[in-house]
């Protein structure tokens, strides 16, 4: 826990990250905050945090965000913006596939739709936020498992070494790509319908399970 100076301390950076957070980044921060804290909240996200997790807990949350998390992730790499845009982008399905498996689970087919021609590139730079911000919780979330069921618990989802320069190479180029308001305004409708999928996905998973439960 915190004392007063150290509480103190961590307002100060806090305040301080935030002035120097950029015009878009804020944007889209604001702009997806309640979704983030819905996420957050979920039944299959809490239980990853919670002091109590089981393997079989852990193996359930795992299983319930293959779905979203392929769809996200097949959605910004599949992309044309994502080819033109000359951003490297590296994937993590596999990651989390290789942690299901070892944990007994099978892993979950998903149709891979045709990539959306249609979709507008300030909307594709919005859902990339999300992609890429989700690591941004992995390593709270990865500590939080290991301290429930130690260090031998297969984690390469959650546990990847995570290059801060690269979040903040993304932030930069979002602050350049989306000067323009119009610009800004699709990317947060983008990153909102991102977070949307997500949750929808797992209420989807949730219903099923309860569905099973009941027969
Ligand atoms: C147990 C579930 C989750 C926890 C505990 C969590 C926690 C966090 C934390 C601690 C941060 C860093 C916040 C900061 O730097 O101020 C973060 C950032 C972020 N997370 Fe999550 N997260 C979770 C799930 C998700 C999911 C499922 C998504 C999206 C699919 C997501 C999207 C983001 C984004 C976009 C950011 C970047 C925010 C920014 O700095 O602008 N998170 N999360």
């Amino acid at each position: 826990m915190l004392d007063r100076t150290g509480s103190a301390q961590a307002a100060t950076i806090h305040a301080m990250r935030r002035c120097q957070r950029g015009r878009a980044h804020q944007a889209l921060r604001r702009g997806t905050a309640p979704a983030h804290k819905a996420l957050d909240q979920h039944r299959l996200m809490q239980q990853l945090t919670g002091r109590e997790l089981t393997r079989e807990q852990y193996a359930e949350s795992l299983a319930a965000m293959h779905r979203p998390h392929a769809r996200l992730e097949w959605r910004v790499h599949a992309s044309r913006h994502h080819a033109e845009s000359g951003f490297e982008l590296s994937p993590r399905l596999a990651r989390l596939e290789a942690d299901l498996v070892e944990l007994g689970q099978p892993v979950p087919p998903v149709s891979q739709t045709p990539p959306d021609l249609s979709d507008g590139r300030a909307a594709w730079w919005g859902r990339v936020y999300v992609l890429e911000g989700s690591r941004q919780g992995s390593a709270v979330i990865a500590r939080c498992i290991h301290s429930s069921l130690g260090d031998t618990v297969p984690c390469r989802f959650f546990g990847e070494t995570i290059v801060p320069d690269d979040f903040g190479r993304l932030l930069a180029t979002l602050e350049r790509e989306l000067e323009v308001d119009d610009a800004l305004e699709q990317a947060v409708a983008g990153a909102r319908e991102a977070f949307a999928d997500y949750q929808a996905e797992l209420d989807a998973f949730d219903s099923r399970e309860r569905a099973v439960e009941m027969r």
